[in-house]
């Protein structure tokens, strides 16, 4: 989604702007554009497509202003021409904006009355011509921000700068993350701390409702009733991650290759692995015993990552699950049971959907966990509990690590509520344990083949259509194979259950469709290899993702076999993952596509 920054500097400020402009550019962006007060008057540059050609446009036409706003814009509201991107300006006041005004339409009509006019179709003019109103009416720009606020509906944050004032900007947060960075003498706003990191560690991020007015030596915050409010600073790392890709050519192999490590990461801060136990650095928020039903809701690839969990909550822990996708759920008049609990997923912590999913079930009295990534997101502070999955940034729009990561913390969660509701015994849990102990040694060796995949992805970018099977946990890991070849690499794939096959997409197979079959040696094993045998009889192009043994006995029928190490199946779906990845990322690459910034996606989702 669209990222917001702005600078009060002691010098020129484009430059730092282009940077954080930079660090933001994962969100996903189709146009940017940054303003400045030059000789204390606004002064625009803004360019369609990728940020070098906003840096082009600037190295021929400078700013050279030491107060700015920047943006990269992820277009909603009118196409991502250089006329919509922002910031957007009257003779008053420029503004950037991430998220969406619901009721855009009724207030431009109003101020088209007004005389106002409107150059662009963004739904963000709406917000610089509101100010100016109020300011026509003779306020100063902090009054009239405060009266314009409250009369804009949806989820956005805002960052502003004011023709003339060479010591002000304002930012406002409803719904969307921005935070407040202290330097030196100088002081920044950003959508994140990855935005900020190359300035400053200490933060305070805005509440929801917030607006924040900044100069250069002090930040003055105000609650959603205008009044002022104390906001806490906190130091975070996010400066302390090196955001490069290291020896890769995209940060999604980088991130792909990092998975060993992040998940024992992560394992190691959810299990003692020395006593073979589950140790959770949290108390569960409710009482495991009594609870009747489990919530679990994300959207995209953490989704996913709930079905997965599915499986696991309902065999360890003998819980009922509903798993939901976000923008469903909050919309559902679902009967949830005060009292009960609902986790939410998400790598970002931000995406609308998800976040209106928290904030329902908790209306409902229901306690809540958060699965995040992002430690200082708006779901790891709104929920009772923060369950931290210790992937590092994630940069790529297509959540790898972040997702076994995911996993890791919900397994674990599983047989957390296992052992506190007696459906598992010590000795299992100590086997389970040491099950996900060994997983990031399997994912380490199957990175090894990575050669393998690659020569099948020759094979898969010459092909229009892709269908993925699989059984049990494999299900939805091959919905995310699915969703991660259509994503990245924009051929068209579906994931079913294989059980599926013949209620549908049978009809489909034919000499040319490739089936890629995800069959680890579990307990509905068989089942999968008739499926795959239905799809060898009608000459389906088979690809099998499977252990040594299963490799041995169907190779003939198959047209490749990626070979998995044998494992137990209780967690494979973690190491199965990562040829899925795999899959899509060489296709995307072979097929000449951008695999970090996959064309129309964002990686944080702030709006509906
Ligand atoms: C976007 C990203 C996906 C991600 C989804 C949910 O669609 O491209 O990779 O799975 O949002 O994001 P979250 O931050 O909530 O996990």
């Amino acid at each position: 989604m669209c990222g917001i920054v702005g600078i009060l500097g002691r010098g020129p400020v484009a430059s730092g702007l282009l940077e954080a402009l930079k660090r933001l550019e994962y969100r996903g962006y189709d146009s940017a554009g940054i303003a400045t007060l030059e000789g204390g008057k606004l002064t625009r540059r803004r360019a369609e497509g990728k940020l070098k050609n906003l840096e082009a446009l600037l190295a021929k036409e400078p700013l050279l202003g030491p107060i700015g706003i920047g943006h990269t814009r992820w277009a909603t509201h009118g196409r991502p021409t250089e006329n919509n991107a922002h910031p957007h300006a009257t003779d008053k006041v420029a503004v950037v904006h991430n998220g969406i005004i619901e009721n855009f339409r009724e207030l431009r009509e109003e101020l088209r009355a007004k005389g106002h006019k409107f150059v662009t179709e963004t739904d963000t003019e709406v917000i610089a011509h509101l100010i100016t109103d109020a300011m026509q009416n003779g306020m100063k720009p902090v009054e009239a921000v405060a009266e314009s606020l409250p009369r804009l509906k949806g989820a956005f944050a805002l960052a502003l700068l004011f023709n003339g004032e060479e010591d002000l900007l304002i930012g406002a947060r409803q719904g969307a993350p921005l935070a407040v960075g202290y330097g030196d003498g100088e002081i920044y706003l950003g959508s994140d701390a990855l935005a900020l990191a190359p300035f400053t560690d200490t933060l305070t991020y805005l509440e929801d409702g917030d607006f924040v007015v900044l100069t250069r030596h002090s930040a003055e915050f105000r609650d959603a009733r205008g009044l002022p409010v104390e906001r806490r600073k906190i130091k975070t790392l996010a400066s302390a991650f090196m955001v490069d890709k290291g020896n890769y050519r995209h940060f999604m192999a980088k991130e792909i290759h990092e998975q060993p490590e992040v998940v024992a990461r992560t394992l190691a801060h959810y299990l003692d692995m020395s006593a073979g136990r589950v140790a959770l650095p949290f108390d569960l928020p409710v009482d495991a015993k009594k609870l009747q039903r489990l919530t679990i809701a994300g959207c995209g690839t953490a989704y996913f990552a709930a079905l997965t969990a599915k499986y696991w909550f309902e065999r360890f822990a003998r819980l009922a699950v509903d798993v939901e996708i976000g923008s469903e759920f909050r919309y559902r008049d679902v009967p949830l049971e005060e009292g009960g609990l609902t986790i939410v997923v998400s790598q970002s912590g931000e995406t609308a959907d998800t976040l209106a999913s928290l904030r329902m079930a908790k209306a409902c009295g229901q306690k809540t966990i958060a699965v995040c990534n992002v430690a200082t997101s708006t779901m790891a502070r709104e929920a009772d509990v923060a369950a931290a999955t210790l992937a590092g940034p994630e940069i790529g729009v297509a959540s790898t690590k972040a997702f076994t990561c995911q996993l890791a913390v919900l397994a674990a969660l599983a047989l957390a509520f296992g052992r506190a509701r007696g459906t598992l015994d010590e000795v299992n849990e100590a086997r389970l344990v040491s099950e996900l102990m060994a997983l990031p040694g399997f994912m380490a060796e199957v990175l090894k083949h990575e050669m393998l995949v690659e020569k099948l992805a020759h094979d898969l970018s010459k092909v229009r259509d892709i269908l993925y099977l699989g059984r049990g946990t494999s299900y939805p890991l091959a919905l995310e194979g699915a969703l991660k070849l259509k994503e990245l690499s924009y051929v068209h794939a579906e994931g079913y259950a294989a059980g599926e096959l013949k209620h549908g997409p049978i009809a489909l197979i034919d000499e040319d469709m490739p089936v890629i079959i995800l069959a680890p040696t579990d307990a509905v094993l068989d089942k999968t290899i008739s499926n795959m045998q239905e799809v060898a009889a009608r000459g389906g192009r088979l690809i099998l993702i499977c252990d040594p043994r299963q490799a041995q006995d169907f190779a003939r029928d198959a047209e490749a076999v990626i070979v998995m190490p044998l494992m137990p199946p209780d967690f494979a779906a973690l190491v199965y993952a990562i040829p899925v990845q795999l899959i899509a990322y060489h296709t995307a690459v072979l097929l000449g596509k951008d695999a970090d910034q996959p064309r129309n996606l964002a990686k944080s989702v702030t709006v509906e």
